[in-house]
């Protein structure tokens, strides 16, 4: 094999800490916040920082510049994914987020836009709407609940919407299965957790071999995302087969209606795209935009004049008297901000997925090998001082100037949802729908404070999240009250 330093312009690997024989950097990858570990290495090794680990190659980009430029400007060459071999055991080959930029998974964007797509978000809105309101009365009930209330809300909805099955049990099955395919694929992602990741052939090892038990662990999982990935489909096709429907649309109605007849030669790969499509959003949906939920809350908890500024703003724009409505949303240019904040604040995936290029690369006079992973520093963007002075606090006012929507700075749009080819296709759905829908209800009926002890007395608010491919506020506590009886009953 060609060492990955040799190349035919004689060009030199990207400066990265110095790596061990073998193993590579595999002892200073850092375990805890690495987004900023990385951050702190670029200011001694320059904007891209090369590592190596056990044979892989990654280089990690910490600027709005290498990423553009290598991710977005070079997507061609950079849209692959890392495919690791505990995914085999796992059976994430249906989930198009880790298939190569192949004609298969183009195909599934393609079907996925067509029915996420920008476009296509008011077919899905009386779905949500009836679901958000459900969970509103929740919340009057349960004002203390507030974090396994949305949970259950989000993925009741996404369930709702993808399969169109207005049967909470039903829905609530699924959600157990579904989440623990997520739970098992965020802990085998961690680096050095399975050690089949390294060492490959592990893979073939039987489960009843002792020692093996990782082995039994991971098939569990496997033989869950086989189910969640074709059974809920072909349930909810067979409703639909009977006409017995859900009377919102839903997305599996539309796929199946897009379906060729069953005799044509292309349906067999169609049928396989619009299960994987319906499958996808509440894997890759709920677990993120739920962490932009829970970043949201605590940000406003902690920050009660800015929740008092943004409550001044809806009731001006909204008044007290109805529900706030989609269209409101442009009108209200602080929660705009309060939302774009939020999202910078805490950024969810602190590293979008890594993407892989096919072909070597050259970038400012570095050589980068086929086959390098990179990995974009999303968190060193958004808290960047030089864009964002003070970058550690909450302030949404930097998103305004003169009472609008300041353009000139970055958004972070740019970044949350990951980058060129691969950006997240679920974003219409999470930003515009869900996002700030939530935002703007739970700004203009609600109080949020900080959850009290038995003694009555305020648990402080502490902001912090795990190290995980999406991070999640760690558990806190808020109470969640109508802000007047008026609210309440506007919630019925
Ligand atoms: C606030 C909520 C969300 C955030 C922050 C988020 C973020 C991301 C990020 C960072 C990526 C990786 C992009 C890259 O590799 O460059 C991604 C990919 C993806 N997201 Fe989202 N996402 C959110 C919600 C959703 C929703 C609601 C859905 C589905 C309904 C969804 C579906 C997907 C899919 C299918 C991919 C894989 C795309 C591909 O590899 O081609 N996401 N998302």
């Amino acid at each position: 094999m060609r060492k990955a330093s040799q190349n035919a312009w004689g060009l030199p690997l990207p400066p990265g800490p110095p790596r061990m024989p073998l193993v590579g950097n595999l002892f200073q990858m850092p375990q805890v916040d690495p987004w900023i570990v990385y951050n702190d290495w670029a200011k001694k090794y320059g904007d891209i920082t090369y590592l190596e680990v056990l044979g892989q190659r990654i280089v990690v980009l910490n600027s709005v510049k290498s990423i553009a430029n290598i991710l977005e400007k070079k997507a061609v060459n950079t849209s692959e994914r890392l495919w690791m071999p505990v995914f085999d055991l796992l059976k994430l080959d249906w989930s198009f987020p880790f298939m190569n930029y192949t004609p298969f998974w183009k195909a599934h964007r393609k079907h996925f836009h067509q029915h996420l797509g920008p476009m296509q978000m008011e077919i899905y809105r009386p779905i949500i709407e009836d679901q958000t309101l459900k969970y509103l009365r929740a919340l009057v009930k349960n004002p203390h609940d507030f974090r396994l209330q949305t949970r259950s809300w989000l993925g009741l909805t996404f369930m709702r919407l993808s399969y169109g099955i207005n049967d909470a049990q039903w829905n609530e099955n699924l959600i157990v299965k579904a989440q623990a395919v997520n739970q098992g694929f965020s802990e085998a992602a961690i680096a050095g957790r399975y050690l089949v990741n390294s060492i490959p052939l592990l893979r073939h090892v039987p489960a009843w071999v002792p020692g093996a038990g990782w082995r039994k662990r991971l098939e569990a999982v496997g033989e869950l995302s086989r189910e969640v990935s074709r059974v809920p489909f072909k349930q909810a096709k067979e409703q639909v087969d009977l006409g017995k429907v859900d009377e919102d649309i839903s997305l599996v109605r539309r796929l199946v209606d897009d379906l060729p007849p069953e005799t044509h030669p292309s349906y067999e790969e169609r049928a396989t795209i619009a299960r994987n499509v319906a499958a996808i959003g509440y894997i890759a949906g709920a677990d993120t935009t739920l962490s932009a939920l829970y970043g949201l809350i605590i940000a406003l908890a902690m920050h009660p004049e800015v929740m008092a500024k943004a409550q001044n703003e809806m009731d001006t724009v909204v008044g007290a008297d109805r529900l706030p409505q989609p269209e409101d949303y442009e009108r209200l240019p602080f929660v705009q901000a309060v939302v774009k904040e939020s999202t910078r604040w805490h950024t969810v995936g602190p590293f979008a997925l890594p993407h892989v290029s096919k072909k070597d690369e050259v970038y400012e006079g570095y050589f980068i090998p086929a086959g390098t992973a990179f990995l974009p520093n999303t968190w060193a963007v958004m808290h960047d001082p030089e864009r964002f002075p003070d970058p550690m606090s909450f302030k949404p006012e930097r998103y305004l100037k003169d009472g609008k929507l300041n353009k000139e700075l970055l958004d972070p749009e740019f970044g949350i949802f990951g980058y060129g080819r691969r950006m997240c296709p679920g974003r219409f759905l999470a930003k515009d729908i869900i996002l700030a829908h939530f935002a703007m209800c739970m700004i203009s009926l609600f109080n949020i404070k900080p959850g009290r002890d038995e003694h009555g007395k305020e648990i402080p608010l502490e902001y912090k999240v795990a190290s995980e491919v999406i991070c999640t506020p760690a558990p806190y506590q808020v109470e969640v009250r109508p802000r007047s009886a008026k609210h309440a009953t506007l919630i019925g």
